[in-house]
């Protein structure tokens, strides 16, 4: 259903990155679907892709964003989002980036630590402000995901400890220009079972009944993002499992009278519209490997070199019967961790043919770097 067209790539430079912009509006829809009729809020985690296409196309269908900085806060408003709707998280939000956003008005800060919530404070009584914020809290919950992409466990750098947030709370409460408007949790990403979700709904749920027996009801709980999408069949899984991962919370997440639940989600919207599309450079044999050599390597898509990801190799020049052979398919980067797939088997591949890297839709662009003085990579849409 969502064909790559090899045709349209031929004529071009390589390497970029090529989106689906029809999945993504099917994700979009899907989504938008399965929340209708429900208390549920879902924001985009604009550090997924931040390319301004992508962007409107997100703002165009009425999510909100969640933010990690006053880059992206920029790069939301210009893409259409609404002000109204952008959570900004992050554990060292500088002065500048707390007053962007107060003088903008976003619905929600989501504060990590004591500190932060003074800054937050003083700052907006400077500018006869009252700042929204939810406080991010820790769940201790291992999310069995890469060690890198978990936030959620107690040694983390993210959020406040479960044991202070009785005195956060407080605190919060007594501060004149704050206002509490609920928690904020977020789990790590790249998350495929549901167990995680679980736990974080009943690690909620007692959390809620402690804080309603001292007569504090919050209008709103947001549990982060981290869905995760199949990276080995992309094809027959287009679709992060959303009816799973909203039907875990509409099971086990006991929400009050009034309460809004949020979603912040990157990974699963855009990581299957997006293909990082590059050319053969060479095929080389070693003594006991042979290559495939790409235009691209990790400064476009760095996830296999910084968290042994694995995506889909495609040779899309190769007829469908061709003989195969054992291949490692590695970038011109100077450094031996430009590696994209170690032992991958291909239809015979050669100098010229066009590779697709697949699921490259989410932290592919906007990760890139200029390493080796390589230009970062232009993307071209299906329409
Ligand atoms: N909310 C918060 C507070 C986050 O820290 C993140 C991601 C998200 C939401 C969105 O998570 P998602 O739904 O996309 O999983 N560069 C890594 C992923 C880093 C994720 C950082 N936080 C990768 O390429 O796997």
């Amino acid at each position: 259903m969502y064909q790559l067209p090899l045709h349209q790539f031929e004529s071009q430079p390589t390497p970029f990155y090529y989106y689906d912009l029809d999945l993504l509006a099917d994700t979009l829809n899907k989504v938008k679907q399965l929340i209708a009729g429900k208390p549920y809020v879902v924001h985009y985690a604009v550090k997924a892709n931040s390319n301004p296409v992508i962007l409107q196309q997100i703002a165009a269908s009425g999510l909100g964003a969640d933010l990690v900085s006053g880059g992206e806060m920029k790069v939301a408003l210009q893409a259409g989002f609404h002000a109204r709707h952008m959570m900004f998280a992050g554990v060292g939000k500088t002065d500048e980036e707390i007053n962007l956003g107060l003088d903008n008005d976003i619905a929600c800060f989501n504060v990590e630590s004591v500190p932060e919530l003074e800054v937050i404070n003083s700052l907006a009584d400077a500018r006869g402000r009252v700042a929204r914020i939810a406080i991010r809290v820790n769940p201790d919950i291992d999310a069995h995901t890469h060690s890198y992409i978990t936030t959620g466990t107690a040694d983390n750098k993210f959020g406040i400890d479960i044991e202070s947030l009785p005195q956060v709370v407080e605190l919060a409460h007594s501060l004149p220009n704050i206002e509490l408007l609920g928690l904020h949790f977020h789990l790590g990403s790249q998350i495929t079972l549901m167990e995680p979700y679980r736990m974080l709904c009943e690690r909620i749920n007692s959390l809620l009944d402690y804080f309603e027996s001292r007569n504090v009801r919050f209008k709103m709980i947001d549990v982060g993002g981290g869905l995760g999408v199949d990276y080995v069949h992309p094809d027959a899984s287009p679709m992060a499992p959303f009816e799973a991962f909203f039907d875990t919370f509409n099971q086990h997440l006991h929400l009050r009278e009034g309460q809004q639940l949020h979603f912040e989600l990157g990974r699963a919207i855009v990581a299957q519209c997006g293909s990082l599309i590059t050319r053969v450079v060479f095929v080389k044999e070693n003594r006991n490997k042979r290559f495939v050599i790409l235009d691209a390597g990790m400064t476009q898509l760095v996830r296999p070199a910084l968290y042994q990801a694995h995506h889909l190799v495609q040779n899309l020049s190769a007829p469908v019967d061709a003989p195969t052979a054992t291949y490692d398919v590695v970038g011109p980067v100077c450094e031996s961790s430009d590696v994209f797939a170690h032992d991958e088997v291909l239809p015979v591949t050669s100098r010229g043919n066009i590779i697709a890297i697949r699921s490259a839709g989410a932290y592919g662009e906007v990760m890139a770097s200029q390493y080796n003085m390589r230009p970062l990579p232009p993307a071209l849409f299906s329409r």
